[in-house]
């Protein structure tokens, strides 16, 4: 059996389903270059039948993206095969990838069909994508609560329609390692010709096992492993592709397994889906989260200086986190900037770096030490405003226990001119969001207000996110400031400059 397991993300599409999140065109493909430098096999671009603007964004990564398959998800059904294709047609490696559920449970309370009738839909609609490309991966939906003997049978039909990927899906996240492992050596073990087909896994983390059933599962004999970065998807989302990567490579004594993996990309990958998306990464989580590294306790720290080994099973270099050389602070001039900007990846324009050494020159100010958490961020604030609509060119708040929030704001507006407002509001960030939305005046709802503090200590960068909501479109934005109603401001405008980038783009296109 081969050695390498092949990594097909997702986050374009199962992870872009998270609730709450909404990439556009141009972001979309922002990520999926950077999975291509990651080394990505496979990168599930989108649903193209779901929407316009998702054939879109997958026609475009098609086009661009070189080095990994682009892969487009399918319902059973003629029309949506046919939108996939013409979606993914002109990528170097297209891949069509047909869906139907395959439990009774769904079958009964959702499809309301019979097993024999989605058993001939999925081999139908495997042969319809096989008649436009040669590579077909097909998944019955909900496939760790399916009878394993009738499962057999329909991965026995698809595989006889054409399909080259079988991916078994445990779409709810009810499997248990054991149990799942096992039902990926019976399809082996039972399926006639399973030998001219891949079996891939594709686990929800429902129950928090979606790394722990994709590793079993592959330590069983699948050698495609469906995630996202960061672990975004579905509810409680999808395997993180992070931690199955490192766990192959961190115990390739156990496994004996490998990946094509640049690791080296992993934390660049994870930061800017974090901020595209703009779900925060939890601390603790492995591999990427800030404490994954770090070491609190005086006899692990004890440790760690002596020799690395003792407490650290990984080097952070290998996952990309670089080892500060050197500590940024007031005195540092624009070269170290620089310099430590490349060390973390960032090659910005000469526009560009002029702005953000400003911006980090105004920090250093405030801040004795700037750490490279806190670049990460101006960087990510000096590329958010680059092209935006409307600038945020001044705030001013006034507020305290026994007065009115009132705000000031001043906007540069996308004529250049510059255009001021003053409104209250039930608190500081509510007295600007209604001034500046006296000035853009596009109806919109705030749903969803975050602060979170780039690193620990009273002086540190407050990172806010914002979502908004416009005619059932949901679109966020950060902003970082050392000052929580600057940042608070920014992330509004940023939220709101989406709104409106989006609206020009659709009317563009009328
Ligand atoms: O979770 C799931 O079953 C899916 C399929 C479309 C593969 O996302
Ligand atoms: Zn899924």
């Amino acid at each position: 059996m081969d050695n390498k397991v092949t990594i097909f993300d997702t986050t374009l599409r199962d992870g872009e389903q998270a609730a709450g999140t909404s990439l556009n065109v141009q972001e979309k493909l922002e990520i999926a270059k950077q999975l291509e430098k990651l080394g990505v096999d496979v990168i599930e671009a989108g649903f193209p039948i779901s929407s316009p603007g998702n054939f879109e964004a997958v026609q475009l990564i098609a086009k661009e993206i070189q080095a990994s398959t682009i892969c487009a998800l399918s319902h059973a059904n003629t029309e949506a095969v046919d939108r996939a294709w013409e979606a993914i047609k002109k990528a170097k490696r297209p891949l069509i990838h047909v869906f139907l559920s395959a439990s009774d449970i769904h079958l009964l309370y959702q499809l309301k069909k019979s097993r024999e009738e989605i058993l001939e839909l999925s081999r139908d609609m495997v042969a319809r994508a096989k008649g436009h490309t040669d590579a077909v991966e097909f998944s019955p939906m909900d496939a760790s609560r399916t009878e394993p003997a009738y499962l057999y049978r329909v991965l026995e039909a698809v595989i006889e329609a054409g399909a080259t990927i079988v991916n078994i899906p445990d779409t709810v996240g009810y499997a248990i390692p054991q149990e799942f492992g096992d039902l990926i050596e019976g399809i082996l073990n039972n399926v006639p010709n399973i030998d001219k087909a891949v079996v891939s896994v594709h686990c929800h983390n429902d129950l928090g096992l979606a790394v722990a059933n994709s590793l079993e599962a592959i330590r069983r004999g699948a050698r495609q492993v469906e995630c996202t970065i960061n672990g975004i998807g579905e509810r409680a989302g999808n395997a993180s592709l992070e931690e199955i990567v490192m766990a192959l490579k961190t115990r390739s004594d156990l496994f004996g397994l490998t990946t094509d993996i640049d690791t080296t990309q992993i934390y660049k990958t994870s930061r800017l889906v974090s901020e595209l998306t703009g779900f925060v990464v939890q601390p603790n989580k492995a591999i990427i989260g800030a404490n994954a590294f770090r070491h609190e306790s005086g006899i692990h720290q004890d440790g760690v200086i002596k020799e690395a080994i003792t407490y650290e099973i990984m080097d952070p270099k290998s996952v990309g986190i670089p080892a500060s050389s050197l500590v940024l602070g007031k005195v540092s001039g624009r070269h170290a900037f620089k310099e430590r900007l490349a060390e973390l990846g960032y090659v910005l324009d000469e526009e560009a770096l002029n702005h953000a050494f400003r911006a980090f020159k105004e920090l250093a100010d405030k801040k004795r030490e700037v750490k490279d958490r806190d670049i990460e961020s101006l960087v990510a604030e000096e590329l958010r405003t680059s092209s935006e609509l409307y600038h945020l060119d001044h705030v001013e708040v006034s507020c305290g226990d026994h007065s009115i929030p009132t705000a000031t704001v001043r906007l540069i507006a996308p004529d250049g001119q510059a255009v001021a407002d003053a409104a209250l509001g039930t608190g500081p960030v509510d007295a600007v969001c209604e001034t500046i939305n006296r000035i853009v005046r596009v109806p919109n709802e705030l749903t969803e207000f975050t602060v979170n503090s780039v690193t620990e200590g009273i002086d540190a960068i407050g990172e806010v996110l914002i979502r908004i909501e416009s005619d059932g479109v949901s679109y966020t934005g950060r902003g970082a400031s050392t000052d929580i109603i600057v940042a608070s401001a920014k992330a509004y405008m940023n939220a709101l400059n989406r709104l409106l980038a989006a609206r020009k783009a659709s009317k563009t296109k009328e």
